[in-house]
Order: C-alpha cells, then sequence, then structure tokens
C-alpha cells in the first residue's frame, strides 16, 4: 500500500488536504497546486474563505492571479466541511500555535485538526496517508500530540498512516528565499514516514533535508526562531546601552559587521512581532521546564524583547521633554505599524502596545501605514491616515515604528515634528 501512496506522489495524482489556509497554508496549497498536485484546502474561518473564493488572500507572498486561476479552474477546492480530508492521500495540518495570555502554549487548534484527520483515517480502507504537521510547535508534539490522536480510531503506523513534522520556514515578503528555494527539513516517526515526506516535498521544493524524527526537525525549528529572539535582544539591549551611553548603534553594528569571519549582523527595533519570533521560544522553554531545565538564557532574550514598547515610549517622552512638552496632549503620528516592512500583518506588533502605552499616558494617536488600512486595537478600529505635509504640520512627534519602503521619508525628515525613528530609516538615508 505504501507503494501505492509512493507511486500517486511521484506521479503528482496524490490527493493534497491542507488543514489551515492562512499565511503557511494556503501558499503551500499554491505550491502543490503549481506542481499538479489536486488540491482540497480546510478552513474553519468563513471569511477567510470567502475571500479564497475571490482569489484574495493576505499573504504578500501569493501570486494572486495564479490563485485566482486554481480557485476558479478548481484545482485547489477549499471549504469548511471536515470530510473533505476523507478523500486525500497527504494531509498537511497548518494550523495557529499561539500562546495563553500567560505565555503558555495552546495546542488546541492541533489536537482539533488531529481529530479531523484520525476521523478520515477510520473511514478509510484504500490507500494509506501521509499526514504532516507543519506547525511549529515544541519537541515532541508530532510523536506525544498528535500520533496518539490518529491512533485512537485503530488506524496504525506504517500501516493505515505514516506522520512527519516538516516545518514551514517561510520570510514573509523575502523575494529571493520562497517555498521552493528554501531547503525543507523532513524529520518521520519512522524511515518510512520520512521517504514518502521527503518524496512528497520534492515534487515542488529545490532540497529537502531528512531528520531522524520529527523532535530533531521540531527543535531545528525551534533552534532557528531561539536564534534571530536571543540576537534580536542582544542587538537590543546594546541600543538601550548605547542609547545611555550617547552612541550611536547603528553606526556601531555597521562597523563590527565589516569584520570579514564570526560576526553576523542583527538590528535592534521597538520589539518583536509576528507569529514567530515572539511565541517560538516560550514554546520551547515550557517544554524544557518539562525536563527541570530552566532555558535562562531564551527567557531573558524574552524579557528584553518584551521590554523594548516600555523604551520607546521613554524614548518618546524623553524627544518631547527636549521641547517642554509632555506625551499628555501631544499627537503623535505612528508610521507603520505592521511587525515587519512591506506586509501588512499585526500580529503581535509592538506597534499595538505602544499606541496602548502613549494613549495611556495621554497621548492622541494617529498612525499611517500603506499596509494596514485598519488597526483593531482595545474594542475600536483605528483607520490610517493620508500622510501629508498639511497632517505632519499639526503633529508632535512622528514614531518610525516600521520601515516600509515606498513611503515618503523625505516628507518627515522635512517636516518640524520631532521624530523618533526606530529603525534608523532616516539616517540609512544617508
Ligand atoms: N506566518 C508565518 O510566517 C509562519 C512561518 C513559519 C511557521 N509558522 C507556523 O505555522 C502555523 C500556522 O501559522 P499561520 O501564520 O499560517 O496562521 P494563520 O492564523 O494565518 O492561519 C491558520 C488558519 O488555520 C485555520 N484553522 C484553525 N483551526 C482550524 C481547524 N481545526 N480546521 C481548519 N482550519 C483551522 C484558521 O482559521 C486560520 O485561517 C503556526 O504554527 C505558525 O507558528 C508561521
Amino acid at each position: 500500500m505504501a507503494d501505492d501512496l509512493k507511486k500517486a506522489i511521484r506521479s503528482r495524482q496524490a490527493r493534497v488536504g491542507i488543514i489551515g489556509l492562512g499565511y503557511v497554508g494556503m501558499p503551500l496549497a499554491l505550491a502543490a497546486a503549481e506542481a499538479g498536485f489536486p488540491v482540497v484546502g480546510l478552513d474553519t474561518s468563513r471569511e477567510l474563505l470567502a475571500r479564497l473564493r475571490k482569489g484574495m488572500h493576505e499573504s504578500v507572498d501569493l501570486d494572486q492571479r495564479s490563485l485566482r486561476k486554481f480557485i476558479r479552474d478548481k484545482a485547489i477546492r477549499v471549504t469548511h466541511q471536515p470530510e473533505v480530508i476523507r478523500d486525500c492521500d497527504i494531509v498537511c495540518i497548518c494550523v495557529p500555535t499561539p500562546l495563553t495570555a500567560n505565555q503558555e502554549p495552546v495546542l488546541d487548534y492541533v489536537k482539533e485538526a488531529s481529530r479531523v484527520v484520525a476521523s478520515a483515517l477510520g473511514r478509510r480502507s484504500r490507500r494509506q496517508v501521509l499526514v504532516i504537521l507543519e506547525s511549529t510547535s515544541f519537541p515532541g508534539t508530532t510523536h506525544d500530540v498528535v500520533l496518539p490522536i490518529l491512533e485512537r480510531g485503530g488506524a496504525n503506523l506504517c500501516r493505515e498512516f505514516h506522520l512527519v513534522f516538516s516545518p514551514e520556514r517561510i520570510d514573509p515578503g523575502n523575494k529571493k528565499w520562497t517555498l521552493t528555494n528554501t531547503p525543507k527539513l523532513v524529520g518521520g516517526e519512522r524511515k518510512c514516514c520520512t521517504a514518502l515526506g521527503a518524496s512528497f516535498y520534492r515534487q515542488f521544493v529545490q532540497e529537502v533535508i531528512t531528520l531522524s524524527s520529527p523532535a530533531a526537525a521540531e527543535m531545528a525549528k525551534m533552534l532557528e526562531n531561539v536564534f534571530r529572539a536571543v540576537n534580536i535582544a542582544l542587538a537590543n539591549e546594546l541600543w538601550m546601552m548605547c542609547d545611555r551611553m550617547g552612541l550611536d548603534v547603528w553606526e556601531v553594528i555597521e562597523a563590527a559587521s565589516t569584520k570579514p569571519f564570526g560576526f553576523m549582523p542583527f538590528y535592534p527595533g521597538p520589539g518583536l512581532g509576528g507569529h514567530c519570533i515572539p511565541v517560538d521560544p516560550f514554546y520551547l522553554a515550557y517544554k524544557a521546564r518539562e525536563f527541570d531545565f530552566l532555558s535562562e538564557f531564551i527567557e531573558l532574550a524574552g524579557k528584553i524583547n518584551m521590554n523594548m514598547p516600555y523604551f520607546v515610549l521613554e524614548m518618546i517622552a524623553r524627544s518631547l521633554d527636549k521641547v517642554h512638552k509632555s506625551v499628555r496632549g501631544s499627537k503623535v503620528l505612528v508610521l507603520g505599524v505592521s511587525y515587519k516592512n512591506d506586509v501588512g500583518d499585526t500580529r503581535n506588533s509592538p506597534a499595538i502596545k505602544i499606541i496602548q502605552l502613549l494613549r495611556t499616558r495621554g497621548a492622541r494617536v494617529i498612525y499611517h501605514d500603506p499596509h494596514v488600512p485598519e488597526l483593531p486595537i482595545e474594542g475600536g478600529v483605528m483607520r490610517s491616515v493620508a500622510l501629508t505635509a498639511q497632517l505632519l504640520a499639526k503633529v508632535d512627534l512622528v514614531l518610525i515604528h516600521t520601515a516600509h519602503t515606498g513611503v515618503d521619508y523625505r516628507m518627515i525628515e522635512d517636516c518640524e515634528a520631532l521624530v523618533v525613528d526606530t529603525r534608523n530609516v532616516l539616517k540609512r538615508r544617508g
């Protein structure tokens, strides 16, 4: 039966089911469809499905025209009905893995998606099914959480199904490194699982790297994101230190970067955002505690990064102080509210915290972001304002939070308002 699945993968006739059609699932669905696989996408959000049926999606990396064509031609079918998973030969789980308010992992979405697959496995008598977890989580999730759910209905590993973990590594907005040319890690429960997983991804990813277990692949993904979180924390700490010493941290980093070996630049900023870097270190630290291991280094990085919006608030207060103004009553324009440049994703964006802090201190806050027309915040909705010289004449301070390209920074340089530049955009322009 494994041979049938192998053949179906190689001939690209295997039916692919994607559970969760967000930033990770939908690009994967499109890549599989472009490779020739028939694809069905399952999502619980009716709103997302309605937008998808019109060929619209939040991800900046998706070729919208291609998406529209595949949906119109029914090469990708999208639905909220979990029964569609019964007909799939390959199922990729791409659901969210967020944190609770107390920074603890929430695996409910992964468990629910696994139950959908388990129920589908119970109703199959034909080919085996390859189940892939792509959602990021701590080492052990595939083996200790997903596998028992799949087995609960009586299905057996390597007989009725195969199971692998293959982390998504996309960097939203990155034009050079995409889903197809970024090497893909695949770690299976057994060798036969790894081989099938690798064979699937080789149909549309240039390089596939196999690992000895799902846990090794899960840990590799954790390392990648913790590496970024820790190094950004170091850059942030250095920024706060340089600020106190009267030094320009960006000048210092550029100078250190001229060393051709043993150094890799990371840059400070207003805090961490997005779905991965601020979240994943907490997943790893949580799992480590189960082994009586306190990951002080990782938790310290989290603490420093979480403190950055407060540091930005202090910089704003200090700037206003110099011209005998206070935060209370000042009009502050936040330039860019997404968590990184040239994308519209505001999940965990430090801009949200900074706006809340400014409002608490009595400031009147407005924002401009070409990628974010509306920002839900504190139970209300803020709307992006047009960036004009007239507007700038009316604000006391401009906070450059996100360094989007295509913003008229010359207008900011020329305006009378104070500027706090957390991205060094103005100096970089020279
Ligand atoms: N966004 C990124 O850049 C990125 C990069 C690498 C890894 N990841 C990881 O990938 C996973 C998914 O992230 P994302 O950014 O795509 O999330 P997302 O929120 O954009 O998309 C997840 C989708 O899953 C749907 N969903 C939730 N439960 C479901 C269920 N039971 N059945 C069907 N659909 C369901 C939601 O409605 C949502 O549309 C997370 O674990 C994340 O950490 C994300």
